[in-house]
């Protein structure tokens, strides 16, 4: 007998990095979002998100940094610590921030394992390219899943000079298709593809046995993912063309705080019913 959620519903079975191979294979498309927080995490989890990642864009979406450099390791494992005790169905993935993995690979597998290990992540993300396979290597065979990210790879902006897409040229398209591979041989069980031409994202999809999950990939990949923030409406200090919201939060938020300081200063909060 399959278990039954609170409401009865039939509880869904836990996603793993098993269950998105199986969704790849079965032509089903992954969800993925970003949560940093508990409150956030519990609520895709229960909307019904497959992934959720607890990105370093943390750095420039909460903390209020231009780029996501910034982030610490220690700031990482907290924030992946808050995320892994709400979901309860989502495969959670914590991002190895700037400088945490390229140093080393003993480095890479002792701050990869502290995700897992204090921060209760079930994964762990890596941006580039062959230049990690053995990085990747070594955290898969320790037991440490280990999710690629191609395309645009935000800790190397000052190396790139800006957020343009990438392979564009078809000298580039080759070069993100051969790191694509070479992280599949690796032992990576799934990717993430950044704003890149969504034909290069079908072309890698189709090349990979391991799911493809874009942010601004095109529609042909094997998942989406965006920063959640983004699709609420919720950041605005800029919105990538690939982001599309779903809501408009941070207007609502305005409009609400605007309501309740109007209320207060006009003796209309509180009333009778929310006084002693
Ligand atoms: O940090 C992040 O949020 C990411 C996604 C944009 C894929 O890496």
């Amino acid at each position: 007998m399959s278990p039954v959620a609170a409401g009865g519903a039939p509880a869904k079975a836990k996603v793993t990095t098993a269950t998105l191979r199986g969704m790849k294979a079965a032509g089903q498309r992954i969800t993925a979002l970003t949560a940093y927080d508990h409150l956030f995490a519990g609520l895709l989890d229960r909307a019904g998100v497959d992934v959720i990642l607890v990105g370093d864009s943390v750095a420039t979406v909460v903390q209020g940094h231009d780029t996501t450099v910034p982030v610490t390791m220690d700031q990482m494992v907290y924030h992946c610590e808050l995320v892994g005790r709400a979901a309860r169905r989502a495969l959670v993935v914590g991002d190895l921030p700037f400088l945490s993995y390229q140093v080393g690979i003993e480095d890479a597998l002792r701050n990869a394992g502290r995700l897992l290990k204090e921060g209760r992540a079930e994964a762990v993300k890596l941006e580039g390219g062959a230049a990690y396979a053995a990085t990747v290597q070594r955290l898969v065979d320790a037991g440490i899943p280990v999710m690629g990210h191609l395309g645009l790879t935000p800790q190397s902006i000052h190396q790139f000079g800006s957020y343009q897409a990438r392979g564009q040229e078809p000298l580039e398209q080759q070069r993100i298709r051969d790191d694509a591979q070479s992280l599949q041989q690796a032992g990576a069980f799934a990717l993430v593809l950044e704003k890149v031409p969504a034909a290069l994202g079908a072309t890698i999809a189709a090349e990979l046995t391991i799911p493809v999950i874009g942010i601004g990939a095109g529609p042909k990949v094997d998942g989406q993912i965006l920063v959640t923030h983004d699709l609420l409406g919720l950041f605005t200090a800029f919105k990538p063309r690939f982001a599309r919201r779903y809501l408009e939060l941070a207007s609502l938020v305005g409009k609400a705080v605007a309501d309740y300081c109007a209320d207060v200063q006009n003796g209309a909060f509180p009333n009778q019913n929310e006084s002693y």
